[in-house]
């Protein structure tokens, strides 16, 4: 078979591991491929899409994860204006492979500061080059970050930089070559302001770093210019299997990638009729099923109990993705309340085997306890305190997945929407499921829904560590799933599914 093998009962995932394969030169960490084609026109660089959950996705959130090469799902909870209004938003600043983006006020480091405070804004803010700037914005130099090291993109060379760096404490001015703009005026390294595009892309391909310093003429950092990586902004958004038409329609005119039918239980009569009314009017925009989490399910019928082909039925209908998973968010409550749902790998084994029955290759979603671990395990804690990221439940999952829905590793980052709170001198983020009777009480419900749900609170509220800022969160996770890939000696993601053999550990 072309997917991975399980040996041994399928659980969750700290009872499983993945058995190394051969690693090659050309399967090293630093060459494999993240990337992910969910449809004709959507890539994404890394496979993590942010959840559909108001304390989330935002614009702000939107446009972070369009703008590193991932995707957000705009939740269906928003007022569609709203909704509608932060996808055009990501949808009108975005930048296409290869084009020029210049950002105006980028994050500076005061010339006066350590190596420490170097590296924390690093750690902070994610920018691999981040320009010295004195009181009055003169460039000074510039700090890159390379592989963990701290370095001068002026001609300092990393092994003396590392030496220089010595101490956290050192100042950073005996780290960084100065930057002077006699000599720069003869180097590759800066722009003058005013520089034509074609010339700061040609400087920039030819320098060591992916981005270039813009000065005015005496020496003001003006602009940081790169040249961007990834496949455009892709951004997406999600509606009920209700009423879902004007949602849609305002959706798909804003913009959107890709629309998720956000729906606890994709396997139903109403799940089938949202896809083939959607398909009816948009032919042409992908939409994702879901969430189911087996490949077969009984429905009734007049001759008794009949057996239906998840997979085949959704597919069918008109679905280009199916996304995998109940019960088995950090912040659901859906097993524990109602006794519903299945084991993530359980479900994501089962419908990768109903692919692979089908021969065809619709993407499959992993959604729902991924990406984040709470080793103080108590679902409904008021404060997750020892919650933190975790790239094993990522990396189980793409054995079968394609990509992974996450919400509460997103909302860990600045970029959640949810509000901030310090607590014993630590910050926390809000965090809500979007069946908690907080995001009850914040959507605005058509009155079937409100009072079908009102009975029952199906996700938590609670409060997660804060962790600083997605982009290098997600470079972190990207590292631990491209490690991985290269344990497996698999080049991109589709053969790391060929090749993984996971075992109970
Ligand atoms: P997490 O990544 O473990 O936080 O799980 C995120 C997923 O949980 C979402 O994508 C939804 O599928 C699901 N979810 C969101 N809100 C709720 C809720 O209130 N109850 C149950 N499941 C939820």
């Amino acid at each position: 078979m072309n997917m991975a093998k399980i040996f041994g009962r399928i659980g969750d995932f700290e009872e499983m591991t993945i058995r190394p394969g051969w690693t090659t030169s050309e399967t090293t960490y630093d060459k494999v491929d993240l990337s992910v084609r969910l449809a004709p026109k959507v890539r994404l660089t890394y496979p993590f899409i942010a959840a559909a959950m108001t304390s989330v996705v935002g614009e702000t959130m939107a446009l972070e994860c369009a703008r590193n090469g991932i995707m957000a799902v705009v939740p269906t909870q928003l007022p569609i204006d709203k909704a509608a209004g932060i996808v055009s938003g990501v949808k009108r600043q975005e930048v296409k492979r290869g084009d020029l983006e210049i950002v105006n006020e980028p994050e500076i480091i005061n010339f006066k500061g350590t190596v420490g405070d170097a590296m924390a804004t690093y750690e902070r803010a994610g920018h691999s080059v981040i320009p010295i700037c004195d009181r009055c914005s003169e460039l000074k130099g510039l700090y890159c970050h390379r592989e963990g090291i701290p370095a001068d993109a002026m001609g300092v060379t990393l092994a003396e930089a590392l030496e220089n760096a010595g101490d956290s404490a050192n100042p950073l001015a005996g780290v960084v070559k100065p930057f002077s703009m006699r000599s720069a005026l003869a180097g590759t390294d800066y722009c003058i302001d005013g520089t034509a595009a074609p010339e700061v892309k040609e400087r920039i391909s030819g320098s060591r770093n992916r981005c270039m310093p813009i000065v005015d003429n005496g020496g003001v950092l003006r602009g940081l210019a790169f040249v961007y990586k990834h496949d455009g902004y892709a951004v997406a958004g999600a509606i009920h299997t209700y009423n879902w038409e004007e949602r849609a329609d305002a959706l798909v005119k804003a913009g959107a990638d890709v629309i998720f039918i956000d729906a606890s239980q994709g396997t139903s009569d109403y799940q089938l009729e949202t896809l083939r009314g959607f398909k009816k009017s948009y032919p042409d925009v992908p939409i994702c099923a879901g969430n189911v989490v087996s490949g077969g399910a009984l429905k009734s019928t007049s001759g008794g109990p009949e057996a239906v082909d998840v997979y085949k039925a959704l597919t069918d209908a008109g679905a280009d993705m199916i996304k995998i998973g109940m019960g088995s968010g950090m912040i659901c409550l859906t097993t524990d309340n109602r006794g519903v749902g299945r084991k993530i790998l359980r479900a994501l084994h089962d419908l990768s085997n109903a692919r692979e029955k089908s021969g065809t290759h619709v993407p499959l979603i992993a959604d729902g306890g991924i990406g984040t671990v709470d080793p103080d395990y108590d679902k409904r804690a008021q404060i997750k305190r020892s919650m933190r990221h975790d790239t094993r439940s990522i990396n189980l999952s793409l054995a079968f997945a394609d990509a992974v829905m996450m919400g509460s590793y997103f909302n860990m980052f600045d970029e959640a929407p949810a509000p901030n709170e310090p607590i014993d001198g630590k910050r926390y983020n809000q965090s809500w499921g979007e069946g908690s009777f907080k995001a009850q009480s914040l959507a605005r419900y058509g009155l079937r829904e409100g009072v079908r749900r009102a009975h029952i609170e199906e996700g938590i509220y609670t409060l997660v560590p804060s962790i600083g800022r997605l982009k290098p969160g997600i470079e972190r996770s990207a590292l631990g799933v491209a490690m991985t890939l290269s344990n497996v000696g698999a080049h991109d993601l589709s053969e790391y599914r060929q090749m993984c053999m996971i075992e109970r550990s």
